[in-house]
């Protein structure tokens, strides 16, 4: 009898205690995840190949570090209800392909679902939650992506406090990406939760438009991106709004790519790409891999960017970051080449939320193409471009002394 008074004080006291690992995603994670090209097609080998080119295509050297399988990894649960890696597609076992990304200096995710199954109808973890913690701890996992299929009158909240708190019991540090779809506004709740939570339904590559499923949607860029307003305030260090992983090198043009790449970085998204690694091009892994870019979405302030202006096809947002820098980003929605004349002079951009303002009357500023990677002169003078459709310009603003 005292033993299971101790046993369940011990359980209590892990449960009044338990809390997300902090500090884990003090930057949006950056990495790369299987599903946006390659569905429930996955296997260890492909899941190598992976990491070998994260690393040989200059990925990791330019900030990605999570190697994620999605959905469809899964076996069975043995008798004692432990899951299992499927074991023809993983016949070496998760640990050891876990072992194989740590040894190439790069980290690993694994996903599950927390209702009764995945999205793709495989073992969920409800119910499940304390064991599945364990085992991924005993794997090597370091980030896990927790979806909400087959989540029936489950509350979303209490199901991924479960989760954060079979993480905390489990004692290995692990990401926690909550992947409810923006039904249950995890932005209002997700701080205390987990490092990242998703706020629309998913992403595919295309940039404008919608698909409608059964019970479902599939979404464009821009139709992601307009589900953004309003919720910048919820997101920052260590809490991040996830509008999903990228489509670069999915299918859309390369302006696209560039576009919708770019506005991920205004929005300090999480960069998972979901693209073939091993068959990039040229366009593709520049875009990915542009440094500038990464430079604004990985800005330590971890503040959001907000449309400044939106007027036809043209607009434009703006993102403060570190030592008074900004980020501008000129977005051309439309189906045409769009002619800039930007009088800076004639605009003040004032961020409330971080009561960080820029004044061109009173301040000048140096400005920086950040997909040119070249100087562009200062605010005194007009910015003048042309901007193809579906494209942008991405400037940083730098003041000068
Ligand atoms: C949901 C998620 C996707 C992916 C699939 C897997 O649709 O939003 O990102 O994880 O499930 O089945």
């Amino acid at each position: 009898m005292k033993k299971i008074i101790l046993f369940v004080v011990l359980l209590l006291s892990v449960a009044a205690y338990a809390q997300k690992f902090n500090g884990l995603a003090k930057t949006p994670p950056m990495g790369w995840n299987s599903w946006n090209r390659f569905r429930c097609d996955v296997n260890e080998k492909l899941i190598r190949e992976a990491a070998n080119a994260m690393v040989s295509s200059g990925m990791k050297e330019a900030g990605y570090k999570y190697i994620i399988i999605d959905d469809c990894w899964h076996g069975k649960r043995d008798s004692l209800g432990f899951i299992h890696a499927d074991p023809k597609r993983f016949p070496s076992g998760i640990k050891a392909l876990a072992d194989y990304v740590h040894s190439l200096g790069l980290k690993f995710g694994i996903y599950t679902d927390a209702g009764w199954k995945t999205c793709a109808g495989k073992p969920g973890s409800r119910g499940y939650e304390y064991q599945d913690a364990i085992s991924y701890a005993k794997w090597g996992v370091d980030y896990l992506k927790d979806d909400f299929c087959f989540a029936d009158f489950l509350d979303a909240h209490g199901a991924y406090l479960t989760m954060r708190n079979a993480l905390y019991s489990a004692g290995r540090p692990i990401v926690f990406s909550l992947c409810e779809g923006g039904d249950n506004k995890p932005w209002e709740w997700g701080k205390d939760v987990g490092h990242l939570w998703r706020t629309t339904s998913d992403i595919y590559a295309a940039f404008d438009t919608l698909e409608i499923h059964n019970g479902w949607n599939a979404l464009g860029v821009l139709r992601i991106l307009d589900l953004q307003k309003g919720i910048r305030k919820y997101s920052g260090p260590d809490h991040w709004n996830d509008p999903d992983m990228l489509e670069v090198g999915n299918g859309m043009s390369v302006n696209e790519d560039r576009a919708h790449f770019s506005m991920w970085c205004m929005l300090a998204a999480p960069l998972i790409a979901g693209n073939d690694l091993f068959n990039m091009n040229k366009e593709t892994k520049e875009i990915l891999t542009n440094k500038e870019a990464i430079a604004v979405d990985q800005d330590s302030l971890g503040i959001s960017g907000f449309s400044y202006s939106s007027k036809d096809e043209l607009e434009i947002w703006a993102k403060p970051l570190c030592d008074g820098d900004w980020a501008i980003c000129f977005l051309n929605r439309g189906s045409e080449e769009i002619q800039v004349n930007f009088s800076w002079k004639e605009h003040t951009i004032i961020d409330s939320l971080s009561n960080r303002e820029m004044n061109f009357m009173n301040s000048q500023y140096i400005i920086r193409d950040l997909w040119q990677h070249k100087e562009l002169g200062s605010t005194e003078k007009n910015f003048v471009a042309a901007i193809p459709s579906h494209d942008v310009v991405l400037l940083k603003l730098s003041q000068k002394n």
